[in-house]
């Protein structure tokens, strides 16, 4: 696993603190923190100027990984520049952390911290030891990792290799690769699902606006084919666009009911909708 520091992390570091952490807030340790002059060392970790740490640590909630060539440590931004631009961020000193992509939070990191945010959806799933359950869009795994713990089977599928990347580096996601990880488009992948295959789907898609098809009547008809009768299916929505008076919740919910599923209702706490696939 490669060492990895936060700013939150280096402030503490510049601040002369001993109790640190190299995998995000995930486990601390004791270390000694010896500052000779203009150089900071760590113990055997590292040793690095403090005008470097000092540069590091202005960016707030940036992850950097610590890096050795030839002797000299750097710290290496953990950011992939594609077509998109996604960093692993932090946005509290040892709580876990969210993905950006193109600017924009993966994760509710507001009122709650992205592990509370996803236990939360799962509870609403009402998930029982044994299940299959299916979650659509893995992203850091946080989703996957509730359902793990709630004692289910879990696949689950991300389209974007780039954010299985950082999944593979965040030590917030370590537990998610206890599950069927696919590395496959949902809309593409449903085609091949038999029917009734699932128990629970667990649907956090990003914003209406960034992936219309994963809110499309076409895509539930294959949610409600391959859930079991008398399943249930969570679909995150949040409230964009809720000021100017828009209501996403109500569309989906229409388009949800149109195809099959009933017994509707919007889950308030964690900004989503809970539909059920009757029984027979
Ligand atoms: C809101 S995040 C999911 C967060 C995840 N539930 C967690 O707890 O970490 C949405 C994810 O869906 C992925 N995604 C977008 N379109 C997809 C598709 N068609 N199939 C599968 N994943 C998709 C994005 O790459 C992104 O990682």
């Amino acid at each position: 696993m490669p060492l990895l520091l936060s700013s939150w992390e280096i402030e503490a570091i510049l601040r002369g603190e001993s109790i640190l952490s190299f995998d995000l807030g995930v486990t601390y340790d004791e270390y000694d923190v010896v500052r000779k002059g203009s150089v900071i060392c760590v113990e055997d970790v590292f040793c690095m100027p403090v005008p470097v740490l000092k540069r590091a640590s202005r960016k707030r909630g940036r992850v950097y990984e610590i890096v050795e060539e030839d002797g000299k440590f750097f710290l290496r931004h953990v950011a992939i520049r594609e077509r998109h631009y996604y960093q692993l961020v932090q946005p509290h000193r040892g709580k876990p952390t969210t993905l950006e992509i193109d600017g924009i939070h993966m994760h509710r990191v507001k009122g709650a911290d992205p592990y509370t945010d996803a236990r939360m959806k799962v509870d609403a799933l009402e998930v029982e030891r044994g299940m299959f359950v299916w979650d659509t869009c893995g992203g850091l795994g946080y989703t996957t990792i509730f359902l793990l713990r709630s004692g289910a089977q879990v696949m689950t599928t991300e389209k974007d290799p780039n954010v299985l990347k950082l999944a593979r580096i965040n030590p917030w996601s370590r537990e998610m690769w206890r599950a069927d990880v696919r590395l496959a488009d949902a809309t593409r992948f449903v085609r091949n699902v038999p029917d009734e295959s699932f128990n629970r789907i667990l649907h956090d898609p990003p914003r209406f606006a960034l992936a219309g098809e994963l809110y499309s009547r076409d895509f539930y008809r294959e949610l409600y084919r391959v859930l079991k009768p008398g399943g249930i299916l969570y679909h995150y929505t949040g409230s964009p666009g809720r000021k100017r008076g828009r209501d996403v919740q109500r569309g989906v919910m229409r388009r949800l009911f149109e195809a099959g599923f009933r017994y509707l209702r919007r889950e308030k706490r964690t900004e989503g909708v809970i539909a059920v696939k009757p029984s027979r």
